[in-house]
């Protein structure tokens, strides 16, 4: 619970002042980019598009890509951390930790902007 209200206080922040992506990384120190990017290579690139790398996935898939998912409007770690804790379309399997989700939701932010 507090790695939830933390998320959510620090995407507030990130919402009402943008920040350039070295520095959206460094404001949200409960989750760590570099583990939520191997952690979705993982986890969600059957489906998703994860890193700009996957060219093949990125033909095909329907599902957005991660950057399309964090430079949604209005897109933030607090929405992030409601999507991650309700049943997934297709998945609805999908349950993450709260570090993986923490980790998995620093590294969607930190591709917003790009
Ligand atoms: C089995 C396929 C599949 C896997 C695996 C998968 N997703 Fe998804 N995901 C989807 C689909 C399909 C959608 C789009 C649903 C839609 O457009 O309504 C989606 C949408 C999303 C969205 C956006 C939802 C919204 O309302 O904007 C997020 C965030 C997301 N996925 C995160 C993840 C993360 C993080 C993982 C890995 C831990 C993951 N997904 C793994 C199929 C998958």
């Amino acid at each position: 619970m507090r790695i939830c209200l933390k998320t959510a206080s620090l995407g507030l922040l990130l919402a009402l002042a943008p920040l350039p992506p070295a520095s959206a990384q460094l404001a949200l120190p409960t989750g760590d980019v570099n583990r939520g990017r191997s952690f979705a290579l993982q986890a969600c690139s059957v489906c998703h598009v994860v890193a700009p790398e996957q060219l093949v996935l990125r033909r095909i898939a329907r599902q957005p890509s991660f950057s399309a998912i964090a430079n949604a409007e209005g897109m933030n770690g607090m929405k992030l951390q409601a999507i991650l804790t309700t049943p997934h379309p297709i998945m609805p399997n999908l349950i993450l930790t709260p570090e993986e989700a923490a980790n998995v939701i620093a590294y969607i932010m930190s591709l917003r902007g790009r």
